[in-house]
């Protein structure tokens, strides 16, 4: 077997291993942070690594560091993803990058390299925010972008606190742990169509952020309250969702309604009040806040027509994000001279970025969905993101 064949086939004996942790009837994934099947994925990390000799940290937040120490030197390269998905997400958001740091570690001591500096493997927490509503949670926690007592305010769908799920309250800022590593290195599946190569380095992230929007009206009959009298939310709701796709194509930015939760939620009564989640995306941030700005207002105006209230509340922000240009250069040219290329989807590697060099490899995606079940990579593509990988964790351990 050539080593190609060969890694190919390391990567889908491996990638079956997971593949059916938390995998619902439909194919997509419901691995949610600290639920039985991330934490069954947590349990692979911790496996991985004993198996690689690699001893295991905690940074108080959530998040996983396995290290292979190398030859002593400080600093290092750390690299990584997260497990947690969306509701019914793709197999390959997060674990792709997980997975991919092991074996990239496994290329090189098979080609008996040692490393001069640490490589350092992360798994962070709820990177989607899909329980507790907050993108990158851990990584934001470890780098002190959040405050450690906003993220224990935080709820999940059940009511249940951060600390109820992981134990303790969170540690939060880790400037001893960031500050110990040269770069962060993340791979990534692609999540759209834009890169036609097997593999490619990102050059920015759009901003983005989540906003809920509540909307209050008034509570009543389907069958006896007239048209006229009803104050219902349901019909700002509506307004609202037309007017963010209406500003948003205006912009050439992006805008999503993907969650909604209704009370009471009856056929037969109007909505006492309805509340959305925003999800918006530009290519800079001035139009990001024109775009929120105007939905705002055009929503606003609306709820006085229909009788009722809106509020949006920003639930988590992420500011535009261009990768060390230097370094997303320097790895493009040593993997070939790749595609360098933007994305609008946000990565835990955006808020590392603010404090150390870091740099994304991405891997084609062929359906160029991502965030539902056919999300997709092919076991050739992934093998050759594990080769570019491992070529990026040498360049930056050899010395
Ligand atoms: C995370 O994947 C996001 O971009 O929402
Ligand atoms: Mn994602
Ligand atoms: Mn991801
Ligand atoms: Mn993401």
């Amino acid at each position: 077997m050539s080593r190609d064949s060969a890694l190919v086939h390391t990567f889908r004996e491996v990638w079956a291993e997971l593949s059916g942790i938390g995998r619902a009837p439909d194919g997509g994934y419901l691995r949610f942070a600290w639920s039985p099947a991330e934490i069954a994925l947590r349990d692979w990390f911790k496996a991985a690594a004993a198996a690689r000799g690699m001893p295991v940290t905690h940074d108080g937040n959530g998040n996983l560091f396995a290290t292979w120490s190398g030859n002593g030197r400080s600093g290092g390269v750390l690299t990584g993803s997260h497990f947690d998905s969306v509701p019914h997400g793709g197999a390959f958001d997060g674990p792709l990058g997980i997975v991919s740091a092991f074996l990239a570690v496994d290329l090189l001591r098979e080609r008996g390299f040692r490393p001069a500096r640490p490589i350092t493997v992360a798994a962070f927490a709820e990177e989607e925010g899909s329980r507790f509503g907050v993108a990158c949670l851990g990584s934001r926690l470890l780098t002190g972008a959040i405050d450690p007592s906003r993220a224990a305010s935080l709820t999940d769908r059940d009511g249940l606190s951060l600390g109820d799920v992981f134990g303790a309250a969170p540690a939060g800022a880790r400037p001893d742990l960031v500050a110990g590593f040269d770069a962060y290195i993340e791979l990534h599946v692609e999540q759209g169509r834009a890169l036609t190569t097997p593999v490619g380095v990102a050059s920015a992230i759009w901003p983005h952020g989540r906003w809920r929007f509540d909307v209050e009206g008034e509570g009543n009959h389907a069958g006896t309250t007239l048209m006229s009298d009803r104050r219902d939310p349901m019909l700002t709701y509506a307004f609202t969702v037309l007017a963010a796709n209406k500003e948003a194509r205006l912009r050439d930015a992006h805008a999503t309604v993907g969650r909604v939760e209704v009370t009471p939620n009856a056929t037969n009564a109007i909505p006492a009040a309805v509340r959305g989640w925003l999800d918006a995306r530009a290519a800079d941030g001035a139009t990001l806040d024109e775009l929120v700005e105007a939905v705002a207002k055009k929503a606003t105006e609306r709820a006085g027509r229909d009788g009722t209230a809106i509020r949006f509340t920003a639930e988590s922000t992420t500011p535009e994000v261009r990768f060390d240009e230097g370094l997303a250069g320097r790895l493009a040219a040593l993997l070939g001279d790749v595609p360098i290329l933007p994305t609008g989807a946000g990565h835990d590697a955006g808020v590392l970025s603010a404090h150390l060099p870091t740099a994304m490899l991405f891997v084609r995606n062929p359906t160029g969905v991502s965030h539902a079940p056919t999300e997709a990579a092919t076991d050739d593509d992934c093998a050759a993101g594990i080769e570019a990988l491992a070529r990026v964790l040498e360049e930056l351990s050899a010395r």
